[in-house]
C-alpha cells in the first residue's frame, strides 16, 4: 500500500506500523517515526549538510524526503535485498534519486565524506555509533535514533551496566536521565577519536529516542566534554525525600542548540505536520536546567495535591528565576532556582503556603 509522509508517497508492506516500535520485515515502516523523520528534516533545512546518508534505508522514506523536500544529495544503505527493491520503486515513484548501496552501513561510511549520518537501526544504535562517529565530516552532524529505551532508562539494570557502563534508576526522570546517558556515550566514543560532539537537538517521543550531534576534532575540546560526564544525585541536588543513589554518569552539558531549534521553528520546512512543528516548540527550554524538578515528588513529599503545572510554571518565572515545562514529564518543570524556591513556589500556588 501506499502512505503520504511529508512531501513523499512511499510504497510499503500493509502489514506496516502505525504505534509501537513495530515488526520488522522488509521495506519496514513505522508511522510512529514521521515525528522522527519531520524534526531530521526541520534540522537539515538550517544545517544545510552538502550530503546525507540514510543508513538504515528500509523503504528509503529518509532520503526520499531529503532530496524531494530539501534537493541535498543523498545516499542510502540497506542490507536487505527485499527492502533494496522497494527503495528503488519508492526513489523512482518520487521522481528522485539517490545513489543506493546493497551493503552494510558500516562500510557505506567509509565510501564518501558525508556531512550528515543518519543512523537509525532496529534497537540500540551502540553497534553503529563507532564507524558513524569516525567517519562523519570533521564538522559533520549524526542523526541517532535508539529504540533500547528499557536498557537507557534502567529498567534491567545489568543490561544499562553492560551495554552503558552506568545505573539509572528508572523513576520518573528516566527519560531525561535516559537522553542524557545516550549523549554521555557518544561523546565519551566520540574522545576516543580525539573528536568532539556539540548537540543539536535531543528528544524523547513514545518508544524512541533521537539525538543530532555535531562532531568535530579536537582533543581539547574533547578532553572537556569529558568533564561534563558524571553521576547525578537527586538527594544531593533536591533534597531528602530523594534515596542516596548515584546515577549515571551522564552527559550534564546542553541537550540541544536553542538557536537552531528557533530557526527551524521561525521558518519551518513547508511539508512537515502542524504536530511535529508544535511538538518541537516544546523543546526550546530543555537547556534551562540540568534535570528538571518533578512536581509529582514535590506533592508526595509534602502530601498536598498537585496545583496546575501552568500556573506554577508562571508562579516560578515571576521570581526572577526562568521556568518552563519539559516534554521529559507532564509534570516536570525545568527551573534555574533551587528546590527550596521550587517548593516554597508549589506551597503558595496550590494554596498551602
Ligand atoms: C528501523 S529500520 C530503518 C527505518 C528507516 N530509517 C525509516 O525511517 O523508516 C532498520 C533497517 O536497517 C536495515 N539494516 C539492518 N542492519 C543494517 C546494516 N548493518 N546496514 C544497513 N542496513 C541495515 C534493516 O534491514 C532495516 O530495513
Amino acid at each position: 500500500m501506499i502512505v503520504k509522509e511529508g512531501i513523499a508517497r512511499i510504497s510499503v508492506p500493509d502489514s506496516y506500523s502505525r504505534k509501537g516500535p513495530g515488526t520488522r520485515s522488509a521495506g519496514f515502516y513505522n508511522s510512529a517515526q514521521h515525528i522522527n523523520r519531520d524534526l531530521t528534516i526541520m534540522a537539515l533545512s538550517v544545517l544545510k549538510p552538502k550530503n546525507y546518508l540514510d543508513g538504515f534505508g528500509a523503504t528509503g522514506v529518509r532520503a526520499v524526503r531529503v532530496v524531494a523536500e530539501l534537493g541535498i544529495q543523498s545516499s542510502i544503505s540497506e542490507i536487505n535485498p527485499a527492502s533494496l527493491r522497494i527503495i528503488r520503486e519508492n526513489l523512482e515513484a518520487n521522481k528522485v534519486s539517490a545513489t543506493i548501496y546493497g551493503e552494510p552501513f558500516q562500510s557505506v561510511v567509509l565510501k564518501g565524506l558525508y556531512e550528515f549520518i543518519d543512523i537509525d537501526p532496529y534497537g540500540s544504535a551502540v553497534p553503529y555509533l563507532d564507524a558513524g562517529l569516525a567517519a562523519v565530516k570533521n564538522g559533520g552532524y549524526l542523526g541517532i535514533t535508539a529504540t533500547d529505551l528499557s536498557v537507557l532508562t534502567g529498567s534491567v539494570p545489568s543490561k544499562t551496566r553492560r551495554r552503558y557502563g552506568a545505573f539509572i534508576a528508572n523513576d520518573d526522570h528516566r527519560h531525561e536521565a535516559g537522553i542524557r546517558l545516550m549523549l554521555a556515550d557518544v561523546v565519551r566514543r566520540a574522545a576516543t577519536m580525539d573528536r568532539y560532539v556539540t548537540p543539536i537537538l535531543s528528544f524523547w517521543h513514545g518508544h524512541f529516542y533521537r539525538i543530532i550531534v555535531r562532531v568535530r576534532n579536537g582533543s581539547q575540546k574533547a578532553d572537556r566534554s569529558l568533564d561534563l560526564i558524571s553521576t547525578m544525585n537527586f538527594r544531593e541536588m533536591y533534597s531528602d525525600f530523594y534515596e542516596d543513589i548515584d546515577q549515571g554518569p551522564v552527559w550534564k552539558g546542553d541537550i540541544e542548540d536553542a538557536s537552531i531549534i528557533s530557526k527551524f521553528l521561525e521558518n519551518p520546512p513547508e511539508h512537515v505536520s502542524a504536530t511535529s512543528v508544535d511538538f518541537a516548540s516544546r523543546l526550546a527550554g530543555e537547556n534551562a536546567s540540568f534535570m528538571f524538578y518533578e512536581m509529582a515528588d514535590a506533592a508526595r513529599s509534602l502530601g498536598v495535591n498537585l496545583p496546575r503545572v501552568n500556573e506554577l510554571v508562571d508562579y516560578l518565572s515571576e521570581t526572577g528565576s526562568r521556568a518552563y515545562r519539559t516534554h521529559f514529564s507532564t509534570t516536570g518543570i525545568k527551573f534555574t532556582g533551587s528546590w527550596q524556591q521550587f517548593i516554597d513556589a508549589f506551597l503558595s500556588v496550590s494554596g498551602h503556603a
